[in-house]
């Protein structure tokens, strides 16, 4: 009796165990499937990777009017994995709406594709006014058309201005813009509340990031400035690889430890993986309400000298630089207060500023191997 006891157990356990193999094949085979506008950018490089790396499928839009098709072979080299590219405008609507037509299975959007250097904003803000809200208005018009319903918006820190309480938190006043390009993302922000507002076939995570840099440890993708750097991090790497002769620390006339700016500075691979975990938690129907927003930092505030100081230390490289007069519509301060972000989306930056640093020196390395 006992043997047949046993017998008819190990029968059950068998069909336990191939049944459970029937569901994981299953589970395999519901890929997900992302759209990634700006897919071959700075941030959305490496958003791609980490989502191809959690199993997603993803379609890129890229007009490369601020990257290149290369860029597709680092991700791919990386993840093993092509993504489906089109070379296309999201100002182009009946561009989008073929490639929508032709991926019917698209689960979610994540909006990069957007112009973001400031200063050229104050030169040309019909440019980015057209190209940051009108490439928008076309994803929420074909959206519901293709019945897509889960969009992560690109925002900024620089919606909060210059915060009076720091850290700064989501409910942290917005405050006026200060250039065009910061408008735009405020602009973005509010047509995208007032869509949610207007249907229940929308929902949308809004991160505002603080100030991305870094790049993969593979160093095959990282930040491609166009000319001459803006931003800090890529001046300074140019600067202590002698492509620049001394960086310029843009005042240390304010009112912080040592005077110079203090920002909250990410690891982009950090940031990227914020993506995939709002992309889950939309997708998961996890969401507390139809748009939330997250605050994507550190939670830790670095001077413009700490920078390079730790710079210097994590490379042993000297970064030469000089005290010049302060940057106009520079921000003093501003640091983030993550913890709705570490709480409610379980995600808290990982990488030591060392680490990071780092990723771009290697990254800047690897750029002059190949100029
Ligand atoms: P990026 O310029 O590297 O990437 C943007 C990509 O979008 C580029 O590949 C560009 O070719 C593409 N693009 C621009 N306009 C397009 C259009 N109309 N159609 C199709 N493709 C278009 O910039 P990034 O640093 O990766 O920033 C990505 C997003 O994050 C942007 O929305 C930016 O405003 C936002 N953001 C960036 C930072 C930052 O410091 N890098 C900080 C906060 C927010
Ligand atoms: C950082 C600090 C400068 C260059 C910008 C946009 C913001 C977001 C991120 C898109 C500042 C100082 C810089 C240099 C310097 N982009 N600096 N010498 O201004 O915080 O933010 O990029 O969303 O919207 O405003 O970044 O890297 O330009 O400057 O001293 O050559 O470094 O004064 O204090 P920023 P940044």
């Amino acid at each position: 009796m006992c043997d047949l006891r046993c017998e008819i157990f190990a029968n059950r356990k068998s069909q336990i165990t191939n049944h459970k193999s029937q569901i994981t094949n299953h589970k395999s085979q519901i890929t997900m499937k992302i759209l990634v506008t700006g897919g071959t950018g700075y941030i959305g490089s490496h958003t791609v990777v980490e989502l191809q790396q959690a199993g997603y499928e993803i379609v890129i839009i890229d007009n490369l009017s601020n990257s290149n098709i290369e860029v597709l072979d680092g991700i791919t080299k990386i993840t093993g994995k092509k993504p489906y590219f089109y070379q296309a405008d999201c100002l182009d609507k009946a561009a989008l709406q073929n490639i929508f037509s032709e991926h019917g299975d698209i689960r979610g959007i994540i909006h990069f594709a957007a112009s973001k250097a400031v200063g050229e904003s104050v030169q040309e803000p019909l440019l980015y006014y057209r190209n940051n809200i009108v490439s928008l208005l076309n994803l929420l018009d074909l959206m519901p058309q293709y019945g897509i319903e889960a969009l992560v918006f690109s925002s900024s820190c620089t919606v909060y201005g210059q915060p009076e309480i720091l850290p700064v938190t989501e409910s942290s006043p917005i405050q006026p813009a200060l250039s065009p390009y910061g408008n735009t993302k405020q602009i973005c922000e509010e047509i995208i509340r007032d869509t949610v507002c207007a249907t229940d076939k929308l929902k949308t995570i809004i991160l505002r990031y603080f100030n991305p840099i870094g790049a993969h440890k593979s160093v095959l993708i990282g930040e491609l400035p166009n000319g001459v750097p803006q931003n800090l991090i890529p001046y300074l790497t140019q600067t202590a690889a002698g492509i620049r002769k001394e960086l310029s620390v843009f005042g240390n006339d304010y009112d912080t430890p040592d005077g110079s700016c203090i920002r909250d500075y990410i690891s982009v691979v950090d940031l990227a993986k914020a993506h995939v975990v709002a992309v889950e938690r939309m997708l998961a129907g996890k969401q507390k309400s139809e748009i939330e927003y997250f605050n994507i930092g550190t939670g830790r505030g670095l001077s413009v000298l700490e920078l390079i100081n730790a710079f210097e230390k994590a490379t042993n490289v000297k970064v030469p630089y000089k005290i010049v007069g302060r940057r106009e519509g520079d921000i003093e301060k501003v640091w983030a207060d993550p913890s709705l972000a570490n709480t409610e989306l379980g995600w808290t930056a990982q990488e030591t500023i060392e680490d990071t640093l780092r990723s771009t020196w290697k990254w800047q390395l690897s750029l002059r191997n190949c100029n």
